[in-house]
Order: structure tokens, then C-alpha cells, then sequence
């Protein structure tokens, strides 16, 4: 925070922002609903960040995106470093306006349109490239599963702590080649998978929730993905562990310039998403974690999230739109 800033570190928890980030999450999610199973995921995901980024000029902070939807020359909107919010306290923002593009243009489940906000420099800084994670829900021992362990340990122990048999266990992983070894270490060991096509921030929270069949997430995804997880994990609880996954050394010159000396390394939840967080999403696509648009004449209804990681309050919100009386409307 800044020596000038007007503002003290946990103002943001005195005022009620839930409501404004619902307001964001779906505007996102309601523009990239017209796109269901059209097979433009560009489309989809261009009508997502245009709705959200509109959105955020009503929303009193001023935001800083650190996660976004990529460098200053390779996104038009809500690039990482580009500013938004109408004024107010100084706020890191990590936004994935629609995350599953690909779900979203196949009408496939779980695709969300998300936001998470903490105070400044509060979110973990990384580049748009594979992160490697591992994620289990709350209640359970501090490290009780660790991303360099072996597969069979963390499973073994997991359902040590669970106290229940590693059959019982159901392991998320996203269903791509490069998990091919993982997913057979898993089956291995004894567990049972649900293979994702995409859109593991869902998956991820979908081993926090308690009547989720999922116990465990696996696998890498994307590092933004990882943050924006983190965030949601801070406040529903639940524990994930990511390293970033290089391809060149371009890439660790590039995360060693966003200030990590040592980029190799393991983040934890609380590295990856500080202080006082907030975490909302809308469904796009229905999924287990939230149900999606229903779109109907001159209006729609959607379901969202909002949580905060000081209080852990997680609030549902069925919202009830009707489009000729907004002052936007979604195309
Ligand atoms: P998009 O919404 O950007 O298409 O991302 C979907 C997603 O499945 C993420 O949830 C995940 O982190 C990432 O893609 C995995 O990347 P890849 O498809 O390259 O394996």
C-alpha cells in the first residue's frame, strides 16, 4: 500500500464489495452465454471480457489487474498491469472472465465466468503458462498431501486422514496426454478419476466442497488458473500447492522480472493469494459448482458465488435479470 494512499491495509473488509464483484462475474457470464455451443470460443471469450471490463468502471476501487488475460500487447482488455474501477482502495484484481472457452463454445459443463480481488500485492505475480498443482479441501492436516511427493503417497495419505480406503478416493485430473503417467500412477495406487476436458479452477474448488465427489485435485493447468483457485481455497479453506512449469529460459527471465527470485520453487495457497481476499464467480455452463445461464425473453437468471476469505462467509446469489430495464444490455 502506498504512503500516500488515504487508505489502511483491511479497509476493504469494512466495505461490502460482494455485491459489486457479483455485478462483474455476471455481466461476464451472461455476454459469453449467447455464445453457448456455437463453436466460437473467441467469440465467447471477447464477449466476456468486453461485459467485465465495462462492469468494473461501476465498481469503487482502484484496481490493478495482476492476473489477467495476458501482457499489455497481447490483450486489448484487462491486460496484466491495465487499471480499472471508478476509484477507491488500492486493490490487486485476478480475472478470468470466462473460464472453459472451449466449454462455453461446446456447451460442455462447468465453465465460469471469474474475479478475485485482494488488497495490493497480495496476489502471487505469474505469466500465462502451466502451472503444476495439487488440491484437497479443508478440514484435513496442514501438508497432508505435497506436490513433490509420490502420487501413491499423497493418496495414501489423504485417505489416511479421511480415514477411509484409497478406493475411495476420486481424483480430478484434466484429461490431457501430458497426465498420461499421472493418471495411471492414480489408478495405480487404487483411486478412482473424473477426467475434465477443462476448466480446473472448478475442479479445484470442487475438491473443497463437501458434497463434491471429488477428493483431490492433480495435475497442471494454467498459472492464472492457480491463483484465481487459491483465492477461492483462502476463503472456503482447503489447501493447494503450484509450481510454474517453464518451457524456455525466456519464460523464467519473465517470472523472475515480476520479482521471484527463486521461480522454481513450490507456492502455497497463502504465496499464491495474501491477506484478505474475495473470490466470485457466475456460471456460464451448468456444473457441479454453480448452475449456468438460463437465458429466456428479455431477460435471464444466473447463479454465483461470492466469498471472503476473513469472515469465510460464501454467499449463493440467483440473480433475476431483466434486460429491458438494465442500463447495459447483454448481446
Ligand atoms: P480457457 O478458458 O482459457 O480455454 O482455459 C481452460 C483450461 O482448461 C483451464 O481451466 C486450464 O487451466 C487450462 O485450460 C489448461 O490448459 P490446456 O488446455 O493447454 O491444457
Amino acid at each position: 500500500m502506498s504512503s500516500q494512499s488515504p487508505y489502511q491495509p483491511g479497509d476493504v473488509t469494512d466495505r461490502n464489495l460482494a455485491l459489486e464483484l457479483v455485478r462483474v462475474t455476471e455481466a461476464a457470464a451472461l455476454a459469453a452465454s449467447r455464445w453457448i455451443g456455437l463453436g466460437k470460443k473467441n467469440d465467447a471469450d471477447g464477449a466476456a471480457v468486453d461485459a467485465m471490463r465495462k462492469a468494473f468502471d461501476t465498481v469503487s476501487i482502484d484496481g490493478l489487474v495482476v492476473i489477467g488475460e495476458g501482457e499489455m500487447d497481447e490483450a486489448p482488455m484487462l491486460y496484466i498491469g491495465e487499471k480499472v474501477g471508478a476509484g477507491g482502495v488500492p486493490m490487486d484484481i485476478a480475472v478470468d472472465p470466462l473460464e472453459g472457452t472451449t466449454l462455453t463454445a461446446k456447451g460442455g459443463p462447468n465453465a465460469i465466468a471469474t474475479v478475485a480481488l485482494a488488497e495490493r500485492g497480495n496476489f502471487l505475480h505469474a505469466p500465462d503458462i502451466y502451472m503444476d498443482k495439487i488440491a484437497v479441501g479443508g478440514g484435513l492436516p496442514d501438508g497432508v498431501v505435497q506436490l513433490d511427493a509420490p502420487v501413491a503417497t499423497n493418496l495414501r495419505e489423504l485417505a489416511r486422514a479421511k480415514k477411509c480406503d484409497i478406493s475411495d478416493l476420486v481424483a480430478c485430473i484434466l484429461d490431457r496426454d501430458r497426465h498420461k503417467d499421472l493418471i495411471a500412477k492414480t489408478r495405480e495406487a487404487g483411486a478412482r478419476i473424473m477426467l475434465i476436458s477443462d476448466g480446473d479452477v472448478a475442479g479445484v474448488i470442487a475438491a473443497t466442497m463437501p458434497n463434491s465427489l471429488v477428493d483431490i485435485y492433480l495435475g497442471s493447468g494454467g498459472a492464472p488458473e492457480g491463483v484465481l483457485a487459491a483465492a477461492a481455497l483462502r476463503c472456503v479453506g482447503g489447501q493447494i500447492q503450484g509450481r510454474l512449469m517453464f518451457e524456455n529460459d525466456e519464460q523464467i527471465e519473465r517470472t523472475r522480472a515480476m520479482g521471484h527470485a527463486d521461480p522454481r520453487r513450490v507456492f502455497t495457497c497463502e504465496e499464491m493469494a495474501k491477506g484478505d481476499v474475495m473470490f466470485a464467480a457466475t456460471g456460464v455452463t451448468s456444473g457441479e459448482f454453480l448452475r449456468g445461464v438460463k437465458r429466456f425473453g428479455h431477460g435471464a437468471i444466473t447463479h454465483s458465488v461470492v466469498m471472503r476469505s476473513r469472515s469465510g462467509t460464501v454467499r449463493y446469489i440467483e440473480g433475476h435479470h431483466n434486460f429491458a430495464q438494465k442500463t447495459w444490455t447483454p448481446t
